[in-house]
Formats: structure tokens, sequence, C-alpha cells
């Protein structure tokens, strides 16, 4: 079978990329490598082009025998979205809506969808179920229910079945090397901490230090990208044993503070990380939590990676990789 993978120039498509091939699936990625990295990609598998662009996505189906999609294409700064939602609903709605149909045309009818915790907005009870009411709080997370509305319609109309995976923090990066997470700018804590450790930034911020938690700093739920990308090709493996189209929670079903994870990456790094406490940004919830009994029920999903030394540990041998430090990664 082969597998389009669109965005698998960045950091969780790379990851896919690699588990699909150890599974035994052939891969083709597309990717306008924005925010992609030409060197994550194997040369021949790798069509540089935008999901905006209809003509190419009919080629691609055309002169490719694709069974299925997996779509991680999209861009996915919340900060930006609230500032140009423009660029976030043309791309992650209006770009999907290109690739779905030009699937239709073709007659794929399988698709992996990444969607995001960012869906369900302000949570209403901990850890959150797939039941939870979706009422996000800015354009990006809006693009992804939209998405999501769209393939549920899709596939009540169509012949389309689909997998919906709500993923909750990725981090780390995958044991063996070679690739990991690398955004920029980047946004997410683990690696900003890293950054800091290695004297790349001068210090972490720590945005509100009063939540309602027991350190008072907020409260994610980290998953390791190699469990993502092992979920995807369980959620592949539904979808062609005949399973029906479903969504699912991708996260570890507990939460590190912004506190534990500083001090995970101290004690990881042997180094030390300079800390500056700061205000409360808005829309930031105390908690976001989620349980993935669904998946792991109905998939047979395992995370293998589930401990934040495990997490953080890989996310240090592939940051020290990445700025030269230790070659060997
Ligand atoms: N990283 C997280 O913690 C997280 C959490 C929840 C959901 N997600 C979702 O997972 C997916 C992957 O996230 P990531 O962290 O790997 O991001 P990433 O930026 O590393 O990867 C996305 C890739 O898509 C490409 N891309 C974007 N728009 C495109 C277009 N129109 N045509 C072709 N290629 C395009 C980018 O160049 C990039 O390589 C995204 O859909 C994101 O919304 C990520």
């Amino acid at each position: 079978m082969k597998i389009l993978v669109t965005g698998g120039a960045g950091y969780i498509g790379s990851h896919a990329v690699r588990r699909l091939k150890q599974a035994g699936y052939g891969t083709l990625v597309l990717d306008n490598l924005v925010y992609g990295h030409r060197e994550y990609v194997e040369p021949d598998e790798l069509i540089t082009g935008d999901l905006s662009n209809a003509a190419l996505l009919k080629d691609v189906f055309t002169s490719h025998r694709i069974d299925a999609v997996m779509h991680f294409a999209a861009y996915a700064y919340v900060g930006e979205s609230v500032e140009n939602p423009a660029k976030y609903y043309r791309n992650n709605v209006a770009a999907t809506l290109n690739l779905l149909d030009a699937m239709r045309e073709a007659d794929v009818n399988k698709f992996i969808f990444s969607s995001t915790c960012a869906t369900y907005g302000e949570p209403e009870q901990t850890p959150i179920t797939e039941t939870h009411p979706q009422s996000p709080v800015n354009p990006y997370g809006w693009s992804k229910v939209m998405v999501e509305k769209i393939l549920h319609d899709y596939a009540a109309a169509y012949k389309l079945k689909y997998v919906a995976f709500r993923y909750f923090n990725a981090a780390g990066a995958d044991p063996a090397g070679g690739i990991g997470e690398d955004h920029n700018p980047e946004t997410h804590l683990i690696p900003l901490v890293l950054d800091a450790a290695m004297g790349k930034r001068k210090q972490i911020t720590i945005y509100g230090t009063d939540y309602p938690t027991p350190d008072g700093t907020c409260i994610r739920d980290y998953i390791h990208v190699s469990d993502l990308a092992e979920a995807h090709v369980l959620g592949l493996k539904h979808l062609v044993g005949g399973g029906e189209s479903d969504v699912f929670n991708l996260g570890n079903g507990g939460g590190f503070s912004v506190r534990e994870v500083i001090e995970v990456a101290k004690k990881m790094t042997g180094l030390p990380v300079e800390v500056v406490e700061g205000e409360r940004r808005a829309g930031d919830p105390a908690m976001l939590v989620g349980s993935a009994a669904k998946a792991k029920q109905r998939l047979g999903w395992t995370p293998e990676f589930s401990g934040l030394e495990k997490i953080i540990s890989t996310a240090w041998a592939w940051h020290q990789h990445r700025f030269g430090i230790k070659k060997e990664v």
C-alpha cells in the first residue's frame, strides 16, 4: 500500500513516515517546505508543492497509486491565527477541501487527520474525553473543528472513511535519531527549555504561577511523537480492516506542570535553566489533559514513552545533534 503523507517533512509527519516504512508501507510526501525540512524526506519520495494547487493534487493522484492519505499539513501557530485568521482558514480548511476533492475524484477513500486538543477550548472536565464539547478559543482550533465537520459530512455523503486524531502536546524525538522537533519560530515548552539549558536563549518564562494546580503552573499532557506515529499506523489498519470513521484523543491521560518540565529538563541535561515568573497569558487553561482510553481500547494503542524523563531524554538527544554538540545521534 502507498500512503500520501501531507506535511511529511514536518515534525510529526516525518515520524509517521518513518513508522509507516517500518510497518511495510510505501510513502510519498507532499510538503510546501514552508515549515518542513527537505532533509527529513528521501529525495525521491518528496513532492514539493502546496495543497492550494488543485492541478498539482490532481496530478499526484493520477500519476501515483495512492491507497490512503495522512494529512499533517497545516499551520499551527495559535497567536498568528488570531492576528491573521485568513491564513489559517485558507490553509487549514480550504486547502484540506482541495485535498479531499482530489481524493474523491481519484476514488481514494481513507483519510487520517491531525486534529488537536485545541478544538475543546476551556475544559469543562478533566481528563477530556472525545465527547467533551468543542468550543475553541482561537481560529487555529476552529479551523480544525471545521475540517472535522467536513470529514463527518463527506463520510456521510461519499465513500470517505476517516480517523481524526486529537493530539495533546507532541514532544520528544525518534530515539533512532536524525529527525526531531525543529519549528521556526519555536513555541513549544520542551524545546524552549532545552534552548535555555543550552544557552541558546537567556531564560524561560513561566506564564502564570497562581493557577489552581499543585505548584501553581499550568499542566499539559505530553505525548511522545513516536507514540503518535504508531497511533497513525493503527488508525490506518483500522480503516483498511473495514473499521468505521471515528475520532480519538491521543495523550497520556496524565499531565506535567511547567515547573515539572523545567526540573526534569535540568536533571536530564545536567545544566542550569534560568527561570522568570511572568503574568498569565490570555486563553491558557490551568489544565489540559486528555483521556486516550478510546484509542487504547478500539485501536489497541499502547504509548511506549509515557514518562516525562523518556520524552525529554529523546528531545535532548535530538537537540544536541541539531546544534552539532553530539554528532552520533
Ligand atoms: N505539534 C503539536 O504538538 C501538535 C498538536 C496538535 C495538533 N498538531 C497538528 O499536527 C500537524 C503536524 O504538526 P507539526 O508540529 O508536525 O507541524 P510542522 O509545521 O512541523 O509540520 C507541518 C508541515 O506541513 C507543511 N505544510 C503546511 N501547509 C501546507 C500546504 N498548504 N501544502 C503543503 N504543505 C504544507 C509544512 O511545511 C510542514 O512541513 C498539524 O496539522 C498540527 O496542526 C500538532
